[in-house]
């Protein structure tokens, strides 16, 4: 294991895979299917990642050339809507494409060079986010699953809801929490303690150089403290090469909402 000390050793236990090992891209698979995270190291390098994104997943068709976004401080960023992501603010949890009818399934970012500070990933799995609302603040949960509560996006975004509940029971999550994010009155007073929530179960990930994550992102959320410095990492979008059941499964206790019916 490579360069990961600075990772919480019970996160690692849980997420991490050796990308060099034989049966690599069938542990990352299984850890889709069974937490929708993997962390790995060793993808330092555009050519690395590249390869490794094409092995596992269908790749978003992007301007870029090959498929990789580079995601670094672009000056003049700062204040333009949707935009964040190329700054070097405080990013808070969101689901990548949120705004899209379908939002990619899958994230992979890694890491090509650190900030000189901050600029640290923050993930919250969705699944242990529902749970914790469903028991605790069962009418945040009710409301925050009411279809159509939420618009995401500026004019051609996309009117849904945080959690989707769909018939059989599984969950898919979408979230943003910036400018083009518009409540409606019936889910805005329960914000605060979606962040809460969201807050009390995020983990952070001090990426150094080749350092990554892997995750489903209708279930996981990711977010970015701000930072100083030349930070720098190559994201790929896109849908899994695998089976990879939709959405996530939740616990019969968590199940106390009704099925959303609206579109996602
Ligand atoms: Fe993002």
């Amino acid at each position: 294991m490579r360069s990961t000390v600075t990772v919480a050793a019970s996160v690692l236990a849980t997420h991490y895979v050796d990308l060099t090992s034989a049966d690599a891209e069938a542990r990352v698979a299984e850890r889709l299917r069974d937490t929708g995270l993997t962390i790995f190291d060793g993808l330092a390098g555009r050519r690395s990642l590249l390869a490794f994104a094409t092995r596992i997943m269908v790749m978003t068709s992007h301007r870029d050339s090959d498929g990789l976004t580079t995601i670094h401080d672009i000056p003049g960023t700062c204040g333009r809507a949707g935009h964040a992501g190329f700054g070097h603010e405080e990013l808070l949890a969101h689901t990548e494409g949120s705004s899209l009818p379908d939002p990619p399934r899958l994230i992979l970012l890694a890491c090509q060079r650190p900030a000189a500070q901050g600029g640290e990933c923050l993930l919250a799995d969705g699944r242990a986010v529902r749970a914790d609302l469903s028991t605790r603040w069962h009418e945040a949960a009710v409301m925050l699953s009411r279809p159509r509560t939420v618009f995401f996006g500026a004019g051609d975004g996309h009117c849904t809801q945080v959690f989707t509940v769909h018939p059989g029971g599984r969950v898919t999550l979408r979230l943003r929490q910036d400018e083009l994010a518009r409540w409606s009155p019936l889910a805005a007073p329960h914000l605060p303690t979606l962040r809460e929530v969201i807050t009390r179960h995020q983990f952070r990930l001090p990426l150094v150089p080749g350092q990554g994550y892997l995750l489903d992102n209708h279930r996981w959320l990711h977010a970015r403290t701000q930072f100083t410095g030349d930070r720098s990492c190559l994201r790929a979008l896109g849908e899994p090469r695998t089976s990879l059941a939709g959405g996530f499964a939740i616990s019969s206790a968590a199940a106390l909402v009704p099925v959303t019916s609206g579109a996602a």
